[in-house]
């Protein structure tokens, strides 16, 4: 692992397990350290690099779509104060708390319905697998489910009894709160539950004392951009994602 002036790269075993593929992340790439990251994947025979830097480094873009990286996605960062503005109510109508441990199984469900032919990087990459790439997020929920703790938490919502769709929250520090993976299960979608689940998240990360929240999508999902603005999010930052395959 690499790490210095925000750079870091590093092997990711998680995806080298899923897709039986050697892979490197990096993250940070500026023009500065490319070279620096491209060496690392040829000394540990790295076969895909998965690599994001900040939108603003335009330099460095260039450079990489001159040597074969391909845009994969971009990611928007938006942040809400939780202390300026108050928060909004929750709804009354829809039911939501932590999950049950003996509700892991449903949450992995929904995020496999929601998630099935997602927009991620990975579904954006015709070289990997797509039942292996809908997977990544059913084992990221699953993840969620199997680590909470005082800084953790996995947020479920309720229509008569059934669970619907689930939220996953995490503290980054003592000041900021993340909203992570939300999904709502597909029959159940355009009904408010997201929103919902998002003022929850909201309270939760107040409640955890947390100065501001953030959450991150892909540029292209308008739903859940229409739904933080209308909470009053605002854009914080912007971050593309290549992936360079080497040939071995
Ligand atoms: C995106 C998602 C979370 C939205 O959940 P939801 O409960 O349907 O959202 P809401 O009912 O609160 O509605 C949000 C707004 O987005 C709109 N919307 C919902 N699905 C949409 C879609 N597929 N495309 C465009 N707009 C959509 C809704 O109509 C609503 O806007 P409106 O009030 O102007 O009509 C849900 O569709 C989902 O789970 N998608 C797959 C996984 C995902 O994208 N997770 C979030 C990753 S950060």
């Amino acid at each position: 692992m690499i790490n210095g002036n925000d750079l870091e790269v590093t092997l990711s075993p998680l995806e080298e397990i899923r897709f039986g593929i050697k892979t490197a992340r990096a993250a940070n790439l500026t023009l500065n350290n490319l070279f620096q990251v491209i060496e690392f994947c040829q000394n540990h025979a790295v076969r895909l690099l998965i690599a994001r830097c900040h939108a603003h480094e335009i330099d460095v873009v260039q450079e990489m779509e001159r040597i074969g990286f391909t845009l994969t996605d971009t990611l928007v960062y938006y942040v809400r104060n939780l202390k300026n503005v108050p928060l909004p109510q929750l709804a009354p109508s829809i039911e939501i708390r932590p999950m049950m441990i003996s509700e892991n199984d449903q949450v992995q469900n929904i995020a496999a319905e929601a998630f099935s032919n997602y927009i991620s990087h990975y579904h954006a990459d015709a070289r990997l697998n797509r039942s292996l790439c809908d997977e990544t997020y059913k084992d990221w929920a699953r993840n969620a489910c199997n680590h909470r703790d005082d800084t953790h938490d996995v947020l479920v919502a309720l229509r008569e009894g059934r669970i619907l769709a689930f939220a996953t929250l995490q503290m980054n520090d003592r000041r900021q709160g993340e909203g992570v993976l939300f999904g709502v299960s597909p029959s159940s979608q355009g009904s408010g539950l997201y929103k919902a689940l998002m003022t929850a998240g909201m309270h939760w990360c107040a409640e955890a004392h947390a100065q501001e929240m953030i959450v991150s999508t892909q540029i292209i999902n308008i739903a859940v951009q229409k739904v933080w603005s209308r909470l009053g999010f605002e854009p914080r930052n912007y971050v593309y994602t290549f992936h360079k395959w080497f040939e071995v």
